[in-house]
């Protein structure tokens, strides 16, 4: 039987793509049943819908406490079994509640090279800083936010003459290729989390692997998206 996965966006839905490009190139092993989005206008529903995805909307701003929002999207997401939860561009705090349900169940893509820059505007805070290295991060979500254990990163340079958008572009594209990775890590079994540590092929993750954008020796290069 096919691994589950629902994944949740917000937005462009970018990540969705790239995990619906795994799929069908045969290199995420498991099947998107649902995308949920918390917004009626991201523009990943329509990606899903094209894909044959089934899709749903919880619109938060419906909702007048973030517990009782969670407590539908929880019934939403549970409705489909899924055997994880890829956010993938989902822009909400979650309540501890809802990812205690999900813990060791739910993965999230976080565009810097976590445990720097947990939270919004990322790239901006990564050249206020003056980084020379950037990227993105795969980890279990737990109740702080952006603070589960980290499983999966790439790095990227940050050039002299980039902006905020820039940076964000050259990110992307290596989210794209880490996000499907690490998800058919879990879907395969390679990837596992249990009693609060991750393991990777059952040795517990201290480090976790880096992967760069010349870093062609990986058995895995994401279809353009
Ligand atoms: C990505 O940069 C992701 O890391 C962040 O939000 C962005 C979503 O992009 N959490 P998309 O919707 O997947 O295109």
């Amino acid at each position: 039987m096919a691994f589950r996965l629902v994944v949740l966006i917000s937005g462009r839905g970018s990540n969705l793509d790239a995990l619906i490009a795994a799929q069908a190139a045969g290199l995420l092993q498991a099947e998107i049943v649902a995308v949920i989005s918390n917004r009626p206008s991201a523009k990943g529903l329509m990606t899903a819908q094209s894909a044959g995805i089934k899709t749903a909307v919880i619109d938060h701003t419906q909702f007048e406490k973030r517990a009782e929002f969670d407590r539908e999207l929880a019934a939403s997401i549970d409705a489909q079994a899924p055997d994880l939860v890829v956010l993938a561009g989902f822009m909400r705090v979650l309540t501890a509640e809802f990812v205690e349900h999900y813990l060791g169940r739910m993965i999230n893509i976080h565009p810097s090279l976590l445990p720097d820059f947990p939270g919004l505007h990322t790239h901006r805070r990564a050249l206020e800083a003056g980084r020379e290295v950037h990227g993105a991060s795969v980890h279990f979500v737990s109740v702080d936010v952006d603070g589960g254990p980290v499983v999966l990163q790439t790095q990227v340079p940050v050039l002299p003459d980039d902006d905020e958008d820039s940076l964000a572009a050259r990110v992307l594209k290596q989210e794209h290729r880490i996000l499907p990775l690490a998800t058919h890590w879990v879907a395969t079994g390679r990837l596992k989390y249990a009693g609060g540590k991750p393991t990777l092929d059952q040795a517990p993750i201290t480090q976790a692997p880096i992967i760069t954008a010349e870093d062609e020796t990986l058995p895995w290069n994401a279809p353009k998206c």
